[in-house]
C-alpha cells in the first residue's frame, strides 16, 4: 500500500508539470552510489543528466554546458563559484580540476557550505548535505508554497516574501545552533542563494517565481520547465541580489 500511495503521489505531481522533453535528460533521481550535493541547482542538473548522473568528477566545462543547456545561463556564469569551490581544497577525486558533488558539503573555514541553509540543516545537527523536509517545511510555510487560491497572484512568490523567509530561517538557525557561524559567507550566502533560485526560476512572462517551480526545484530536484527562452546572466543574479537585500527584514 505504501508503494501504491507513493506512486499515486508521484503520478499526480507529474501531471502538474510537463515532463522534461529532451532525450537523455529525463528526470531520474540519484540511485545507490550516486553522489549529490548540498546545492539543489547542481543536483537538478545531475538528476537530468546534464552533469554526470553519478555526481562524480565534475569539471568546469561540464558545468558551463549544463547551466547553459538546462537553465539558459551564459555558460561562464558559475565559473567563479566553481573556482571558489576549488580554492576550498575540498575535492576527493585526486584531480584538482574536478570534484564529486558530495565534496561540496565540506563545512567551515568560511568556505562553500554554511549554516542556516534554506533546505538543509546545519552540520552541527549531523547532516548538511541532504534535503531536510522539516527545515524546508518552515520555508514552505513562510513562502505560502502550498497555498494557491483563485487569485492568480497566489501562484507566485515575491522577492519580498523570499527575502523575509530566508532571514527568518537564518534567525531560526542562530537560535537553534549553539555553534552557528555568522561568517561573511553566511551573511552573503543566504541572500545570495535566494537570489540564485529566484533568478533561475523567474518566469519573465509573469514577473514572478511560480510556487510549483520552486517546489519542483527544491523538493524533487527536478526541472520544472524545458528551457527558459531568455538567456540569464551573472548580472541578472546581481540585480536580484540587490532586490533581495533591499527588503527590510
Ligand atoms: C559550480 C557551480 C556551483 C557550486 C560550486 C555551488 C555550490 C553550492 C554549495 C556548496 C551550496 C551549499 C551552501 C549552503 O550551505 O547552503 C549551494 C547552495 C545553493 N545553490 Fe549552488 N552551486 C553552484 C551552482 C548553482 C546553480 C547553477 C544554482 C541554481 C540554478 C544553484 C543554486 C543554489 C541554491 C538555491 C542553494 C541554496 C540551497 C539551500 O540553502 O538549501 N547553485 N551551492
Ligand atoms: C583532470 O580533470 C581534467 C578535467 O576533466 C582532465 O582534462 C584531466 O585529464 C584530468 N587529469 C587526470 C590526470 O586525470
Ligand atoms: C563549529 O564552528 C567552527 C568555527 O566556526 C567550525 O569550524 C566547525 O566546523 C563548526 N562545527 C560544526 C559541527 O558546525
Amino acid at each position: 500500500m505504501r508503494v501504491l500511495f507513493f506512486t499515486l503521489a508521484l503520478g499526480s505531481f507529474a501531471t502538474a508539470l510537463p515532463n522534461h522533453p529532451f532525450k537523455g535528460h529525463e528526470w531520474i533521481p540519484a540511485g545507490p552510489g550516486d553522489r549529490r550535493s548540498p546545492c539543489p541547482g547542481l543536483n537538478v542538473l545531475a538528476n537530468h543528466g546534464y552533469l554526470p548522473r553519478s555526481g562524480k568528477n565534475i569539471d568546469l566545462p561540464t558545468v558551463q554546458a549544463a547551466v547553459s543547456a538546462a537553465y539558459n545561463y551564459v555558460p561562464d556564469t558559475f565559473d567563479s563559484a566553481f573556482v571558489q569551490a576549488q580554492d576550498c581544497h575540498l575535492t576527493t577525486t585526486g584531480n584538482f580540476s574536478t570534484f564529486n558533488l558530495d565534496d561540496l558539503a565540506k563545512h567551515g573555514h568560511n568556505c562553500v557550505e554554511f549554516d542556516g541553509s534554506l533546505s538543509r540543516n546545519d552540520l552541527f545537527f549531523g547532516d548538511n548535505l541532504h534535503f531536510d523536509p522539516k527545515i524546508w517545511s518552515t520555508m514552505a510555510k513562510r513562502l505560502d508554497l502550498n497555498k494557491v487560491s483563485h487569485d492568480p497572484k497566489s501562484k507566485y512568490i515575491t522577492v519580498e516574501q523570499a527575502a523575509k523567509a530566508r532571514a527568518a530561517r537564518v534567525a531560526d538557525a542562530m537560535k537553534a545552533n549553539p555553534n552557528f557561524t555568522a561568517s561573511d559567507l553566511e551573511m552573503m550566502g543566504s541572500p545570495g542563494t535566494t537570489a540564485l533560485y529566484l533568478t533561475t526560476l523567474w518566469d519573465d512572462t509573469v514577473g514572478g517565481a511560480p510556487k510549483e517551480w520552486v517546489k519542483s526545484f527544491f523538493e524533487w530536484e527536478k526541472l520544472p520547465f524545458a528551457r527558459p527562452l531568455k538567456q540569464k546572466t551573472g548580472e541578472d543574479i546581481g540585480n536580484m541580489l540587490t532586490a533581495v537585500l533591499a527588503v527590510k527584514v
